[in-house]
């Protein structure tokens, strides 16, 4: 090992999975790019890969035996498979055949490189190799953009002369252009794509019931026209998913938004406050309310019947009139009120102090306040920080992904309400 190379990957260790292609033997490059950074390397070789190197050479280039086979006991006894992905800390497939992503994108596990990409929460770094065709197909596009929404990272390809003669894109990246993504992914705060505390909470809330409301709501001014916000709706449908993953009867209500549904909640989809009140209210009973909607404070008094025109006399003068406190309404609740009543109170300043203020007045037995000023890219984006306001005090989390904020709220609320899980 040379020792001018920086040991930016010191004591990281990599699960490499060697796809099919021709680029594979860049894999044997970028195993040695990856150990003289420090980096220790385990690899799984598929059947495909097998026929363009040998597991000789990347055994050797390892230092490690290399896996090959879903039902190898001799590979089991060393090392159980699952913990092989378990155990890294990322994995990097290179190069990422159109099938390995096929089988990533769909949860298939038939084979060992598939089964290790299931069985794990470590996330992915992909290196896609492929003809250009294979590359552009609407199928792998459609592959490429569900993994990435899964938490996979990417790199590459290139556009170049391809091994069959094409030109255009789907040349693997440069060994070196990988290292440094796999540099970047590690130091990523977003490196684990599911929250760790998924796991953890499995079985958690049990038996309990969890109604969670989410997104924006839309007041109509006319019938083509509405006052909105900037809500996505991430941040509740984290909640309601993990919610789900811990065992909880979960209904979802949610104002219009374009992510999909969580899996395993029961849905609601709803427009204005007034109809999130309704949904609401018919949910009830519930073990734990948890408000995370962006409602309208206030709607149109009187929402045109037809399209506004525009006239001579000017713009028409919009009144708006307050809408249903979703919150107060269930935290006041004097029958049938749920053990845990969680507000989020989204600030652009003097947050917790509005966040207290919020505890009281609606009846909360905890807020979840966050900054949503434009510089922190709460609103939409992927990560928040907040602050959880209780009546004995405040606690702050760092920055984290939306779904780990999910999770630890999750683990929080069940610790409160005593699931049947621990
Ligand atoms: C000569 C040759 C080159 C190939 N190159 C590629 C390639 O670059 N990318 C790819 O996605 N598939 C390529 N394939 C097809 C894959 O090898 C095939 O889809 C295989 O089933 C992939 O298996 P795996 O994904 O388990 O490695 C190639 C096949 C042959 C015969």
């Amino acid at each position: 090992m040379s020792h001018s190379i920086p040991q930016s990957l010191a004591s990281r260790r990599i699960l490499l999975i060697v796809g099919g292609g021709v680029a594979a033997y860049k894999a044997l490059d970028l195993v040695r790019r990856l150990k003289e950074r420090g980096a220790s390397v385990h690899a799984v070789l598929t059947p495909a890969g097998a026929k363009f190197v040998t597991p000789l050479s990347l055994a050797a280039l390892c230092g490690e035996p290399v896996r090959q086979d879903l039902f190898s006991l001799d590979d089991d006894a060393r090392m159980g498979h699952i913990e092989l992905s378990r155990d890294a800390d990322l994995i990097v497939i290179a190069p990422a055949t159109a099938d390995l992503l096929a089988k990533a994108a769909n949860g298939f596990a038939g084979d060992l490189a598939s089964t290790l990409l299931l069985a794990t929460d470590t996330r992915a770094l992909a290196a896609p190799a492929m003809n250009l065709r294979m590359w552009l197909h609407p199928a792998t596009q459609r592959n490429i953009a569900r993994l990435k929404a899964d938490g996979m990272a990417f790199v590459g390809p290139n556009e170049g002369e391809m091994a069959c003669g094409e030109y255009g894109p789907g040349r693997m990246a440069e060994p070196l252009d990988i290292v440094a993504a796999v540099e970047k992914a590690l130091q990523s705060p977003t490196a684990i794509p599911l929250p760790a505390g998924v796991l953890a909470t499995s079985g958690a809330l049990a038996g309990k019931r969890v109604v969670i409301t989410s997104g924006p709501t839309h007041e109509p001014i006319d019938p083509v026209r509405y006052i909105a916000n900037r809500s996505s709706g991430k941040q509740g449908h984290a909640i309601a998913q993990a919610a789900a993953w811990a065992g909880a009867d979960v209904t979802l209500i949610s104002g219009p938004v374009s992510i999909p549904d969580p899996v395993g909640v029961d849905m609601r989809h709803v427009e204005t406050a007034a109809e999130m009140l309704a949904a609401v209210e018919a949910a009830m009973p519930t073990d734990i309310f948890i408000a995370a909607a962006a409602v309208a404070d206030w709607r149109a008094a009187a929402p045109a019947a037809g399209k506004l025109k525009k006239v001579a006399s000017g713009p028409p003068a919009l009144m708006l009139v307050e809408n249903p406190d979703i919150l107060a309404a269930i935290g006041g609740r004097k029958q049938q009120r749920p053990a845990l009543v969680v507000g989020f109170a989204a600030e652009t300043d003097d947050i917790l102090n509005h966040a207290r203020e919020k505890l009281s007045k609606k009846g909360c037995d905890l807020i979840v306040a966050n900054d949503v000023s434009p510089e922190n890219a709460v609103l939409g984006g992927d990560l928040n920080t907040v602050h959880l306001v209780d009546a004995k005090g405040v606690d702050s989390w760092p920055r984290m992904r939306k779904e780990e904020v999910a999770a630890r709220l999750i683990a929080a609320l069940a610790e409160r309400i005593g699931g049947s899980g621990s």
